[in-house]
């Protein structure tokens, strides 16, 4: 495979990078650094099979000629994160709508494949427990900042599923759920790497809300083998396929499990969601999806628990020279 990872200095578009690397591929990564890092490639950099480009996907131009030098295209460039869309929201808009649309244009121009990262937040406020592809979306008021990156991420999957019925590009849209383990960063409102950067520093965890609302977080590892297992099965093409842990916890007994890990003595609180992340923002009570289909097409079955997951971010942030705060 010679591959092109948009957003690949992030944190899941790095773990995709070395895990394609290691599988024997070549992989090219372009990515603005907008939330992503250099740091996330030191590893590979130097790595003969390996190339970084600076640019964003909004050049269309760029993208067109990376798109012609590989065969496989991997999108996550995307603005992510609650405190990201809320303070650029168009800007956001722009990236997650447009920046789609220049991939999907470049990849079928060169008749390249294509997975495209989407996202849990397509089924809004849906509570159903085993959320399948086929189930429907509950979201609010397109006005708000909240629902932007949910009407984004559908755009997206619109525009993929016509690229493919009509103008016949291999694509794949990919759910993903929450994806943590370590690279994630803290600062723009993912909860793992926040409790535990608040843990190790013995600042308050701080609960958004109630915590009685639910997750399930799957690790990194578990997701990225399925990302090219996905977009080399036929059969996916033009379908959604959910990724993600059946492991269900609420955020309070997340809270709990993060200090129980860590040793630590910080105290939790809870903050309104008002004062967390701004007026109009709504949370979501349960996220848990059924991924019957990705085992039925790759077999994905992920083996981590949280607390592997929590584990391996406690190491990350416990390393010498590393300032839990700085992930906050
Ligand atoms: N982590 C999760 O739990 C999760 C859940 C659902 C969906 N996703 C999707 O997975 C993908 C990767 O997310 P992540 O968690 O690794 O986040 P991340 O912020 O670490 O990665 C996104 C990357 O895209 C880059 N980027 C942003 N705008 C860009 C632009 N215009 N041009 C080029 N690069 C740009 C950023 O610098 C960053 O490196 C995203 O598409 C996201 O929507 C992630």
């Amino acid at each position: 495979m010679h591959a092109l990872i948009t957003g690949g200095a992030g944190f899941i578009g790095s773990h995709l990078a070395d895990h394609l690397l290691t599988s024997g591929h070549q992989v090219v990564v372009l990515d603005d650094l907008s939330t992503g890092s250099m740091d996330n490639l030191s590893s590979i950099n130097d790595h003969p099979r390996f190339r970084y480009v600076p640019g964003s996907v909004l050049d269309g131009a760029l993208l067109d000629t990376l798109a012609g030098e590989v065969d496989t295209i991997f999108h996550l460039a995307a603005a992510v994160g609650s405190f990201v869309i809320r303070d650029r929201t168009l800007h956001s808009l722009r990236t997650n709508i447009h920046g789609t649309e220049n991939v999907l244009t470049a990849a079928h121009r060169h008749q390249a494949r294509v997975l495209i990262a989407s996202s849990s937040e397509v089924y809004g406020k849906n509570t159903k427990i085993g959320l399948r592809e086929d189930d429907d979306r509950v979201v609010g008021s397109p006005l708000l900042h909240r629902w932007s990156y949910s009407e984004a991420k559908a755009v997206d999957e619109s525009l993929t599923h016509g690229y493919v019925t009509e103008l016949g590009l291999q694509a794949v849209i990919v759910r993903l759920f929450n994806t943590v383990g370590p690279r994630q960063t803290g600062r723009y409102g993912m909860v793992i790497p926040r409790f535990v950067a608040q843990a190790l520093a013995g600042a308050p965890l701080t609960i958004f809300g109630t915590g009685a609302q639910v997750r399930c977080f799957c690790h990194v590892h578990d997701v990225v083998p399925a990302l090219p297992a996905l977009v080399e099965h036929q059969g996916a093409y033009g379908t959604a396929v959910n990724l993600g842990s059946s492991e269900q916890v609420s955020i309070a007994g997340l809270a709990l499990r993060v200090l129980a890990l860590t040793h630590s003595a910080s105290d939790v609180i809870h903050m309104s969601y008002e004062e967390g992340v701004g007026p109009g923002y709504e949370d979501l009570q349960r996220r848990v999806p059924d991924c019957a289909m990705a085992r039925k097409m790759i077999g994905f079955r992920p083996v981590r628990t949280l607390d592997d997951i929590l584990r391996s971010v406690i190491a990350e942030q416990s390393r010498p020279g590393v300032a839990p705060a700085a992930a906050l």
